[in-house]
Parts: C-alpha cells; sequence; structure tokens
C-alpha cells in the first residue's frame, strides 16, 4: 500500500511553495491528500493542487459528494502522516489549544499519526509570547517542527520568519515516515502503572505512579510500527488503539504476564512502579479495628526486572529507578546490578508522578548519560525508543559478525 499523507495548507504569502513540496513528496512515491483551509485559498486555488495531484483537494467540512463517511475520520485513519505547510500563527493556536472549526483542524483532533509543521510568518508574530507559548504546548506532543529561516519577509522586514526550505521540508518528512517504519517488525513490551497489593476486600497497598510514561513509550513504538504488549496496573488511561493490552493488578500477576511474554520480545520496557512488598496474606473478610496498634506483616514480590536481566537471552531490557538522593550513582548500580541495557532514572523528589512531563536521565552500559530535561514523556518515549533500538541493532550487528567465518 502507498504511503499516504495529509498536506495541509493554510492562509500565507508562502501558500505557494506548498506546490514544490507536494511535487517533491509525489516523486518520492508518497500520495497526497491536500487540504487547504479557506484562506489558503486566497493565495492558492484548489485546482492547481488538484491537476497536480490528481486527487480531489478538500477545501471544506462539508463539501458534496464528499459526506457519504465522516470525511475527517476516513481521512485520519487513512494517512501515516499530518503534514502542515506553511503554518500560520493562527493555526498553531487552533491546534495547540483544541479549536475545531473547519476541515484541517478536525483532522488534527482526530488524526492519530505523527504531526509535522512548518511555520512561516512575520518575525514579530514568530517571537510573541503567545506564538512561543503555542509551539512549546505542540512540541510537548511529540510534533515534528521546521522551524523557520531568517532573512527578508514579504512585509519588508528582516528576521526569522521565512518558510524553511521546500527540500528541506521535504526531507523532514521523508525522515518522519521513515521513522514510522523504523520499529516494523519488532514486539516491544511495556509495562505501566502501579501494583495494587490487597490487605482485604477494600484495603490495599499501592503507589503514585499514573502510568503515563509506560502508556507514552506504548504510543510511541505503536507508531512507529512495533507491535506492542502493554503489560499495565490498574490506571486511569485509555490504552492506545493497536495495542495488545494485559490488564493486571498486582506484582505477582504482573510478574506471571510479563515471564510468559519474555522469550518472544525483542525490546522491554519496565516502566511500572511495581510494589517491592505485599501483605503475607490478603484477608478476604474486612478486617475489624481493634483497640491498640495493628500491624501489617509483608513479604518481598520478586524484583520481575532482575529476573528478565537474568533470563536475558536478545532482548534490549529497559528499566526505570526512581530515585530521591544519589540519583546517577544508584542509576549505575541498578544498570549493572540487573543486568539491564538502558536505564532511565528520575528524580521522584521534584514529584514526577501523574505529571505529563520530567527530567530524565538515560544510562547506558557504556557510560553514556543523555539527560532530557524538564521534557514531555512523549518526548523521552521517543529517545528512549531511540537508543533502545541503536543497541538492538548493534547487538544484531555483532552477533552477525560473530557467526561469521573469518574472511582471510
Ligand atoms: N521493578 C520490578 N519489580 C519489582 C520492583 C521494581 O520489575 N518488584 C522494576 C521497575 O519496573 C523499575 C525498576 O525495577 O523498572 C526500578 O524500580 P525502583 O523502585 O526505582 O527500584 P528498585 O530496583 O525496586 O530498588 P530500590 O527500591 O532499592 O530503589
Amino acid at each position: 500500500m502507498a504511503v499516504k499523507i495529509a498536506l495541509g495548507i493554510t492562509g500565507c504569502i508562502a501558500a505557494y511553495k506548498a506546490i514544490e513540496v507536494m511535487r517533491g513528496l509525489q516523486k518520492a512515491g508518497v500520495s497526497v491528500q491536500v487540504v487547504l483551509t479557506r484562506s489558503a485559498a486566497q493565495f492558492v486555488t484548489p485546482l492547481t493542487f488538484e491537476a497536480l495531484s490528481a486527487q480531489s483537494v478538500i477545501t471544506d467540512m462539508f463539501q458534496p459528494g464528499q459526506n457519504r463517511d465522516i470525511h475527517h475520520i476516513s481521512v485520519a485513519q487513512s494517512i501515516q502522516m499530518l503534514a502542515v505547510v506553511p503554518a500560520t500563527a493562527n493555526i498553531l493556536g487552533k491546534f495547540a489549544h483544541g479549536i475545531a472549526d473547519d476541515f484541517l483542524t478536525t483532522l488534527y483532533l482526530s488524526n492519530p499519526a505523527p504531526v509535522l509543521i512548518a511555520p512561516a510568518m512575520n518575525v514579530e508574530m514568530w517571537n510573541h509570547p503567545a506564538v512561543r507559548s503555542n509551539v512549546e504546548i505542540l512540541k510537548s506532543r511529540g510534533h515534528y517542527f521546521v522551524n523557520p529561516e531568517p532573512g527578508p519577509l514579504a512585509c519588508g522586514m528582516e528576521g526569522e520568519g521565512r518558510l524553511a526550505g521546500v527540500d528541506v521540508i521535504v526531507h523532514r518528512i521523508l525522515d518522519v515516515l521513515h521513522a514510522g517504519q523504523s520499529l516494523k517488525g519488532v514486539k516491544v513490551l511495556v509495562t505501566a502503572g502501579p501494583t495494587i497489593e490487597d490487605i482485604d476486600p477494600i484495603r490495599f497497598l499501592s503507589n503514585r505512579s499514573s502510568g503515563k510514561m509506560g502508556y507514552a513509550v506504548a504510543q510511541t513504538a505503536l507508531r512507529r510500527g512495533a507491535e506492542v504488549f502493554l503489560v499495565s496496573g490498574p490506571t486511569e488511561l485509555k490504552a492506545p488503539s493497536g495495542v495488545h493490552l494485559i490488564p493486571v493488578r498486582s506484582a505477582a500477576q504482573m510478574q506471571e504476564s510479563v515471564m510468559k511474554l519474555y522469550p518472544e520480545m525483542d525490546i522491554v520496557v519496565k516502566a511500572a512502579a511495581v510494589a517491592d512488598y505485599r501483605p503475607i496474606e490478603t484477608a478476604t473478610q474486612k478486617i475489624k479495628k481493634g483497640s491498640g496498634e495493628m500491624l501489617l506483616r509483608l513479604t518481598r514480590n520478586k524484583d520481575i526486572l532482575e529476573l528478565l536481566g537474568r533470563d536475558k537471552k536478545h532482548q534490549v531490557l529497559v528499566g526505570f529507578a526512581a530515585e530521591t538522593e544519589r540519583l546517577l550513582e544508584s542509576a549505575r548500580d541498578k544498570l549493572t546490578r540487573k543486568n539491564l541495557d538502558l536505564l532511565v532514572a528520575n528524580d521522584v523528589s521534584a514529584g514526577v508522578f501523574g505529571s505529563d512531563s520530567a527530567t530524565a536521565h538515560l544510562l547506558t552500559r557504556d557510560g553514556d548519560v543523555v539527560t532530557l530535561q524538564d521534557q514531555s514523556k512523549i518526548v523521552i518515549a521517543g529517545k528512549l525508543l531511540d537508543m533502545a533500538q541503536s543497541l538492538r541493532i548493534a547487538r544484531a550487528q555483532r552477533t552477525r559478525s560473530k557467526g561469521r567465518p573469518d574472511e582471510t
């Protein structure tokens, strides 16, 4: 099946350059569904795009002949990417705040595929705090930006605001499309959320994990073409559609599901906050209060990550470390002690739980440390998967060259 993208074009003097972007993509074998906003159609005509793309161009929410299905949904489901070239300050604001008042903005909200945005506008507008903060919101959703370039602007001013070069934009779109396939054929197991250890039918021990980090990894891996297995403790989150969701409650249930899947997996990301202890026994009836103190006796749960490290064969194993002190030192220790390939260390004294962003340090066995300061969990998930995939490829190459007879 041919790769298809939606190319959104908004009302800006640089709209004519979108014709060249479309041609560049077509030459690379990409099928392009053009979506023009009403103001874009003041700068370039739908007819130009229709003639060059040999496809009808969408200009309106309710076009005659295109209402047999819910069109923005059917387009969203048929594309591998949404690119907006050029993007005005107006469209950045609407995307950032979820306003859906035309086809492009409605498509944006219904689109699960990656989004790339190439803005173009006057330099004062580009630097305005409102636009800056909208760009930050959109970046925190993991959207790709091809920033405008400095130079003379249509308004007569000089500065950053010109649409980036056509070749630069076409290459970035192709790179993102390629990344969309980078985990094709790879099986990724992600654990997420807290575990719950029951005391009696109404009381339990648990922790503050929201599951957001693990779900971000599952969603990103899915978008990159992986087959994703998500073993999740109870969370408020909706699993991304397309993942194999295995809901669990206790650490023991998580252990059982994970160990069963493990031999078949290529990358394993243990983002769950697994309880280290559980009550020695779970009362079948509600425990009645007594007059004095109550002693709750706990026993250790198995460390699932350690078991995985011990059994590791071809898998790339990624662990997490939540620390409140001596962050990197403890993280390095966990990396070797649990036989991991990659470890994500979070300083939880700053309150990462439940937040959409975090500061994470990604440590490898070679001693490399990549620090992502106050980044969204989607961005952290992307970097984590980049590094895990590089480790996987390097390991496969080493294995292949070991198996090859000496070349003389
Ligand atoms: N983990 C696990 N099974 C457990 C406990 C933890 O698989 N019973 C995994 C988590 O999923 C996480 C990593 O171990 O990837 C680190 O958890 P963390 O609580 O930071 O550290 P611990 O290894 O439990 O060590 P400590 O409590 O000494 O900090």
